[in-house]
């Protein structure tokens, strides 16, 4: 990329696919001419426009470039203007969601488990500044956000440890994955947020799926947040038959860490959308539910998973 002083700058690829999910970019993106220059096509901070992207898309470009060190500085603008009061909203939230797990029929040996990998991951983020500040600004959204990025972690590691192949760091990996899985919202815009999705214009819909790639490009800016988080993050809506968002993702392609936060996520609705209505339930109504109702939208292993769960000590008995 060009610069007056003639030092070199690392480029990094975006796909335009991508950028049209977007309501606003968080960094400079540019084009790359025939001629090897860049051209800054879209300014940090300012909405996408659809219409200029499309007659780049019918021309046969594919892609963007962003500057690696404006990347960097578009997480760490973040940083700048979070709060610096230390994750008390989230312990506190974090207490209350244990809480609703043990009274969801998770038994006292998968109950601690979960409450001890919850308590490790929360620690990492609060060691990585970025992270963290980057957390505490998603958290400053809107405390069912955060109610719900924790109960889907707690799920996610709950089914996660009762698959005894998964290694102990793969479990922390899934449950910071799925703590952050909807990071990307904090990109977008409030009144879309605000909205009930199911009223949601397909323009608005189409802005509010991009919050999987955002949060994924976010989090790539992360030297120590590994790959498979970051494809957590980006899959979590895909679905194994193919009618997720925002790429509709057949199963194989779909990160097999990702299927399970997936899950844990859809688990997760149907919980708040029970406790909204003052429904009485269970992880194992829950799960019953969603594998007679959905069970073929998931990985078929991860569905076996969840029955052989169902006959283990993880769950209370009726
Ligand atoms: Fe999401
Ligand atoms: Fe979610």
């Amino acid at each position: 990329m060009s610069e007056s002083g003639g030092s070199k700058i690392t480029v990094k690829s975006v796909e335009i696919s991508a950028v049209l999910g977007w309501a606003t970019t968080p960094y400079n993106l540019y084009l790359q001419l025939p001629d090897g220059r860049f051209l800054t096509l879209l300014r940090a901070g300012n909405p996408i426009d659809r219409e200029r992207l499309q007659k780049y898309v019918s021309r046969g470009v594919k892609t963007l470039f962003a500057s690696e060190q404006e990347l960097i500085e578009a997480v760490s603008s973040e940083v700048a203007s979070s709060d610096s009061s230390k994750f008390e909203t989230l312990e506190k939230v974090s207490e209350k969601v244990f809480d609703e797990l043990k009274v969801l029929g998770v038994t006292e040996a998968s109950f601690n488990h979960a409450r001890a990998i919850g308590k490790a991951v929360r620690g990492m983020i609060d060691r990585e500044p970025r992270l963290s500040a980057a957390f505490m600004k998603f958290q400053s959204l809107n405390r069912d956000d955060v109610r719900h990025s924790l109960m889907v972690s707690a799920l996610s590691t709950v089914i996660v440890s009762s698959m005894e192949w998964i290694k102990p760091a793969t479990q922390e990996n899934v449950a910071m994955g799925a703590l952050l899985h909807d990071f990307g919202k904090f990109m977008l815009p409030k009144e879309i947020l605000d909205k009930d999705p199911r009223t949601l214009s397909t323009h608005d819909r189409k802005i509010l799926e991009g919050h999987c790639e955002m949060g994924r490009a976010l989090l790539s800016q992360v030297k120590t947040v590994p790959e498979e988080i970051q494809m957590i993050v980006a899959h979590h809506h895909e679905r194994s038959d193919g009618s997720g968002f925002p790429s509709g993702l057949k199963d194989m392609y779909i990160h097999p860490l990702a299927r399970l936060v997936g899950l844990a996520n859809e688990l997760a609705e149907r919980y708040e959308d029970d406790r909204a209505v003052g429904r009485e339930t269970t992880v194992r109504i829950l799960i019953e539910t969603l594998i007679n109702s959905q069970g073929s939208k998931f990985n078929r292993d991860l569905i076996k998973s969840l029955r052989h769960m169902l006959d283990s000590d993880v769950l209370t008995k009726r």
